[in-house]
C-alpha cells in the first residue's frame, strides 16, 4: 500500500515511522510512505502557503494553489484516495481502518492554521476528524490513521500479535487479560483461565467482552445484533 502524507511540517513523523510495528511495515514493504512539504509548492517568493480570509476575520486560511499542485505531482494522485484531516469531517472508526487497507495508495492532507480555502475540498475524495476535539494540525491524525491501519495489512503484525482479539474487531470491546504472576498483591488472575479448558474459557472471555461493552459502551452493542 502506498501512502503519502501532505505536510508542512514533515519532520514530526521522523519518530513515528523509525519504530515498531510502522518501521517493520515499510522495511517489508508492506507500506511506502512518501511524506510532500507543499510549502515547496508556493509560488510566492516567501513560500507563503496562507492568506487572509476574504470578508475578514483572525488567523489564516491555507490557500488552495499550494496544496493542489503538491496532489498533482504525486504520482498516481488521480487514482488515490485522497483524504483531507479536519474536525469537520466523518469520525473515524475501526470499520473506516478497514476500509482503507482495501486501497492501494492513500493521500492524507494535513493542515495547519485556522483552515482551508473551502476549494481545496473539490479536490478530495473524504473529510476525515479523530475525533470531537480540535488538533494544532491534521499530523497527529494522520499518524493514528495510518498506525490503525497498517497493523490490518496482511503481515503488518508477527505471531505473537494479532488483531482479531482488538477492541471493536467484531464491535465489542476486548475482554479482560492477564498475564504471570499469577497473584499480585493479593489480585488474582480468574480461575477458568487458568483451567485449560478452552471451551469454558472462550465462553468466558465472550462473556465478559459483552459485559465489559455493555458497561462501557452500549453504543457499540446497539449497532450490532450481540445485545444477548
Ligand atoms: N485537524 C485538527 N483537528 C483534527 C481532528 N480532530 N481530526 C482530524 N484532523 C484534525
Amino acid at each position: 500500500m502506498r501512502v503519502t502524507i501532505l505536510s508542512l511540517f514533515p519532520e514530526m513523523f521522523s519518530g513515528v515511522f523509525k519504530e515498531s510495528i510502522l518501521k517493520r511495515a515499510i522495511q517489508k514493504d508492506i507500506i511506502k510512505v512518501d511524506i510532500v512539504n507543499f510549502r515547496d509548492f508556493s509560488t510566492d517568493k516567501h513560500k507563503h502557503v496562507d492568506d487572509y480570509a476574504f470578508g475578514g476575520g483572525p488567523g489564516m486560511l491555507l490557500s488552495v494553489e499550494p496544496i493542489v499542485k503538491a496532489l498533482q505531482s504525486i504520482e498516481g494522485f488521480e487514482t488515490a484516495w485522497k483524504i483531507l484531516l479536519t474536525p469537520q469531517g466523518t469520525t473515524f472508526h475501526q470499520n473506516t481502518a478497514k476500509e482503507y487497507t482495501k486501497k492501494d495508495h492513500i493521500i492524507l492532507i494535513c493542515g495547519h492554521y485556522e483552515g482551508f480555502d473551502e476549494r481545496v475540498r473539490y479536490f478530495i475524495d473524504e473529510e476525515v476528524s479523530i475525533g470531537d476535539y480540535v488538533l494544532t494540525g491534521g499530523e497527529i491524525a494522520a499518524m493514528a490513521i495510518i498506525d490503525s491501519v497498517v497493523r490490518l495489512l496482511p503481515d503488518a503484525l508477527g505471531k505473537k500479535e494479532s488483531f482479531e482479539n482488538d477492541s471493536f474487531y467484531d464491535g465489542t470491546l476486548e475482554c479482560p487479560q492477564y498475564t504471570r504472576p499469577q497473584e499480585f498483591m493479593g489480585y488474582t488472575v480468574p480461575e477458568v483461565l487458568l483451567s485449560g479448558n478452552h471451551q469454558e474459557i472462550e465462553k468466558w472471555r465472550k462473556e465478559q467482552a459483552l459485559n465489559r461493552t455493555k458497561e462501557r459502551r452500549p453504543d457499540l452493542l446497539s449497532k450490532t445484533d450481540k445485545k444477548d
